[in-house]
């Protein structure tokens, strides 16, 4: 198939274009690369280019004879969301129905499109199933359930194929070290933890010390970015003009913050120092998936099913490239 993926040199991106050209699928990476690498995909793939860019979007549809769009670009950082409303709905929500345009005027009829946990409303226990209830909490939050609500109106009212993924924790890095992740700022816990023992921080802030769960940190279910990648290969080949489907990526097991911390120290093979923070506005209690759906409709099998496991590519990775990626 020939696909086209937005923020395509991004974290999960660039995983599931190397997935998806694994696959010989043909793959063009749209990309203004304002958070991504240029060297986390091969040269000849990737066009430099904003989804802002209605011109530009309708151009690369129509000479590369794309058939299906799968729509990672976004900013992602809940915190700054909160500070900065306005670049997230312009960047998010507003540049993603320029996007739908642009199909919409070519004829392209299927997409992919990367939302988040972060949708559901707050849960104390058990885990989240599609159907639970929504209420995305963070201006980041709000412009994922809103792009789902644009997408499913374009599909029910000029026929687009689509299928939303709300991903859970994505985590983990290529098995041969080559590419992982590299946020800039940093938000995400493993990489943050890692810092630790890289000597790039002196210890990891723990958000919260008295939610309602065993140790009282909050509980997250951590999925390894290969697996993440390998749903999505699945989920495209399965959109049909008209197809409307969702589900969640998580592997089901939830691990507290604490937890992560501690897997962490066993895989680096050296303790791990935590400071206790005051709660962070927008986090919630627990966010664990209930994912039978995806496994059972696309035959969706994680490899990684050990945190440990996960952990240990994520560290092969920073201690290879301790400053990211080169670019
Ligand atoms: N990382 C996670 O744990 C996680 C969890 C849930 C959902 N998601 C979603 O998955 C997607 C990918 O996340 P990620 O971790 O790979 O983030 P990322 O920041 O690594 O990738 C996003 C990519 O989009 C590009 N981009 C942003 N705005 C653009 C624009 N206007 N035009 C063109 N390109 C643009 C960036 O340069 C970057 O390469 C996002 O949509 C995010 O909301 C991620």
């Amino acid at each position: 198939m020939r696909i086209l993926a937005t923020g395509g040199a991004g974290y999960v991106g660039s995983a599931t274009v190397r997935s998806l050209i694994s696959q010989g699928h043909q793959v063009t990476v749209y990309d203004n690369l304002s958070k991504g690498h240029r060297a986390s995909v091969p040269a000849e793939i990737l066009i430099t280019g904003d989804i802002a860019d209605a011109d530009q979007l309708q151009q690369t549809l129509t000479e590369h004879q794309i058939e299906a769009v799968i729509h990672f670009a976004a900013f992602i950082a809940v915190g700054e969301s909160t500070e900065h409303p306005n670049i997230y709905y312009q960047n998010n929500i507003a540049n993603s129905l320029t996007l739908l345009e642009a199909m919409r005027r070519t004829g392209v009829q299927k997409l992919l499109f990367s939302s988040t946990a972060a949708v559901y409303a707050p849960i104390e226990t058990g885990s989240l199933t599609e159907d639970s209830p929504k209420a995305p909490d963070s201006p980041y939050a709000f412009s994922k359930f809103a792009i789902e609500r644009m997408i499913q109106d374009f599909s029910q009212a000029y026929g687009l194929g689509y299928t939303i993924l709300r991903y859970f924790n994505a985590c983990g890095a290529d098995p041969q070290g080559r590419f992982g992740e590299n946020h800039n700022p940093e938000t995400h816990l493993i990489p943050l933890i890692l810092q630790v023992p890289l000597g790039q921080r002196q210890n990891i802030g723990v958000f919260g010390q008295d939610y309602n769960t065993p140790d009282g940190t909050c509980i997250r279910d951590y999925v390894h970015v290969d697996d993440l990648a390998d749903a999505h290969v699945r989920a495209i080949m399965a959109i049909e003009p008209g197809s409307s489907h969702t589900y969640n990526i998580g592997t089901g097991q939830g691990h507290s913050v604490l937890e992560v911390i501690q897997a962490a120290e066993q895989v680096v093979g050296q303790k791990i120092p935590h400071q206790f923070l005051p709660r962070r506005p927008g986090d919630t209690t627990r966010l664990v998936a209930q994912a039978q759906k995806l496994r059972k409709e696309l035959a969706w099998n994680p490899k990684y099913t050990d945190l440990k496991d996960i952990i240990a590519t994520a560290w092969q990775w920073h201690k290879n490239h301790p400053n990211g990626y080169d670019d």
